[in-house]
C-alpha cells in the first residue's frame, strides 16, 4: 500500500529544500488563515538547520515570535529559544522561569535571561526593602545558579546593608553552593551580616567542607544542634525502639528535608530512590545505615560525579546522561544541566553519596526513630 505524504511534512521537506533565506522568509510571509501552522512549520525547519540568523531577518524572527507567544508559558519553547538564540526575550524568560518555580527548565530560562543582559535589573528587584512576589520567586530561582557572576550579585546582596532578610537567606543558601564563597559566608557570620535562618541553612554545608580552616570556623559559628552520631546508642539498641510513624512522616516532609530528594508515592521529588516500598526492601538495620551513613553502600545507579567546566564550575550530582556531544548531572536540588564536552574539563566519581550526611542533626533521637518507623511503614501492598 502506497503511503501519503502529510502537506505538513511536505511542507517542510520543501523549507528545508530550498535555500534557507528565501525559501523560510516566504512561508513566513505568507499570511493566511492558518498562519500559526505556517509559523510552526518554519520553526520546525529553522530548529533542523544549523546557521541561521533569524534575529537579522525580521520576518523569520516575527514568525518565531508569533510562536513562541501561542505556547504560553509551556517549556517546550526554551529549546526553541536557546537553538535559535533569539534575542530580545528576557523579561519574557524571567516570567517563565518564576511561573516554574524552583526546577530545572526555570534554570535554564533564567540563565538564558541573564545571557540576554538581565542580571542587574535582577539584582535590583532583589534590593527593594519590602521585596514583592515576584522579587521573592525571582530569589528562589537565583539561589540555584551556578553561574559566578550570579553568586557575585547575590555576595552583593549581602553586603548591602538595605536588602531584606528573607532575600539575604536565599543569597547566602545561594553561595553556598559554590566552594570559592564559603570563605567569603564565614566572613559574613563573623560580622553577623547574615541572618539566623541562613546559618542554620548553610550550616551543615560549611561544617561538612574539606577545607579544614573552613570545616573548623563553621564547627565554631554555627554548631551542629542536635543528634550528632557519638551521642547516638548503638544501632542494636536503636533497632529495639518503637516510634510514631505520623511523627516521622511529618519529619520526613519537614526538617529532614528527606522528600526534597525521594518520592513515596507520587510526593516528593525525583532525585534519589522512590522510597514508596522501603521497608519491603530494606531491613530497619539498613535503614538506619542508609540515613546516618549514606556513603556507606551507594545505591547502584546512585553514584555521584563531581563535573568541573572550564569555566572553573563545579557541579556535583547523578549522571543522568553521558554521550558524545554533552554530559547531563542532575544535583541535589533535582536541577538537571547539561554541559557540552567541549567545556567539560573533568569527571570524577564521588567517594560520598549525594544524599548528605548529618541529617539526623536536622532532629533529635526520638525524632530519628520516629522517621525510622515510618519508613518501615512503607510496605508493598
Ligand atoms: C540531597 C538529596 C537527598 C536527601 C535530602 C535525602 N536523600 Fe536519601 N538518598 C539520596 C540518594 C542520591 C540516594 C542513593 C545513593 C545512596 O544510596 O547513597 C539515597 C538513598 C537513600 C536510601 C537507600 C534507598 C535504597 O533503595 O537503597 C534511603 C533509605 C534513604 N536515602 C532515605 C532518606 C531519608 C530518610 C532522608 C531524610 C532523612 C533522605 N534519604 C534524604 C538522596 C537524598
Amino acid at each position: 500500500m502506497k503511503k501519503s505524504i502529510h502537506p505538513l511534512w511536505f511542507s517542510l521537506g520543501i523549507a528545508i529544500a530550498i535555500p534557507v533565506g528565501y525559501s523560510l522568509s516566504v512561508a513566513a510571509e505568507e499570511s493566511t488563515s492558518d498562519q500559526s501552522r505556517r509559523d510552526r512549520i518554519v520553526v520546525e525547519a529553522l530548529m533542523r538547520l544549523d546557521d541561521v540568523d533569524v534575529n537579522a531577518d525580521p520576518k523569520l524572527s516575527q514568525a518565531v515570535h508569533r510562536y513562541l507567544n501561542q505556547l504560553n508559558n509551556d517549556p517546550s519553547q526554551l529549546k526553541v529559544i536557546q537553538k535559535l538564540k533569539i534575542s530580545g526575550l528576557s523579561d519574557k524568560l524571567v516570567d517563565l522561569a518564576v511561573s516554574w518555580g524552583a526546577n530545572t527548565q526555570s534554570v535554564q530560562a533564567m540563565d538564558l535571561a541573564i545571557d540576554q543582559g538581565s542580571l542587574p535589573s535582577l539584582t535590583n528587584a532583589l534590593m527593594a526593602k519590602v521585596p514583592d512576589e515576584r522579587s521573592l520567586a525571582i530569589a528562589k530561582v537565583l539561589t540555584l545558579s551556578n553561574r559566578k557572576d550570579v553568586h557575585e550579585a547575590l555576595r552583593s546582596l549581602i553586603e548591602n546593608a538595605d536588602v531584606s532578610k528573607v532575600i539575604k537567606v536565599d543569597a547566602a543558601v545561594g553561595l553556598a553552593r559554590n566552594k570559592a564563597m564559603h570563605g567569603k559566608l564565614i566572613e559574613f557570620a563573623k560580622s553577623n551580616q547574615l541572618p539566623a535562618d541562613a546559618l542554620t541553612l548553610i550550616g551543615a554545608t560549611l561544617r561538612n567542607s574539606e577545607d579544614a580552616a573552613i570545616k573548623s570556623a563553621a564547627n565554631e559559628l554555627f554548631p551542629a544542634l542536635k543528634t550528632s552520631q557519638t551521642q547516638l546508642p548503638p544501632l542494636e539498641i536503636l533497632i529495639k525502639k518503637n516510634g510514631n510513624a505520623a511523627n516521622g512522616k511529618a519529619l520526613y516532609n519537614g526538617v529532614a528535608t528527606c522528600s526534597q530528594c525521594h518520592m513515596v508515592g507520587t510526593e516528593g521529588k525525583n532525585v534519589g530512590p522512590g522510597l514508596t516500598e522501603i521497608g519491603s526492601k530494606l531491613s530497619k538495620d539498613a535503614i538506619y545505615v542508609s540515613i546516618l551513613a549514606p556513603s556507606a553502600g551507594i545505591s547502584h545507579n546512585y553514584e555521584s560525579f563531581a563535573v568541573r567546566t572550564d569555566d572553573d564550575e563545579t557541579i556535583i550530582g547523578l549522571m543522568v546522561s553521558d554521550t558524545a556531544e554533552s554530559v547531563t548531572i542532575k544535583d541535589a536540588k533535582g536541577i538537571e544541566r547539561t554541559i557540552p564536552r567541549k567545556n567539560l574539563e573533568e569527571i570524577k566519581k564521588q567517594e560520598k553519596s549525594l544524599m548528605p550526611e548529618n541529617l539526623q542533626e536536622t532532629m533529635n533521637e526520638q525524632g530519628l526513630v520516629d522517621l525510622v518507623e515510618y519508613l518501615m511503614t512503607l510496605k508493598k501492598s
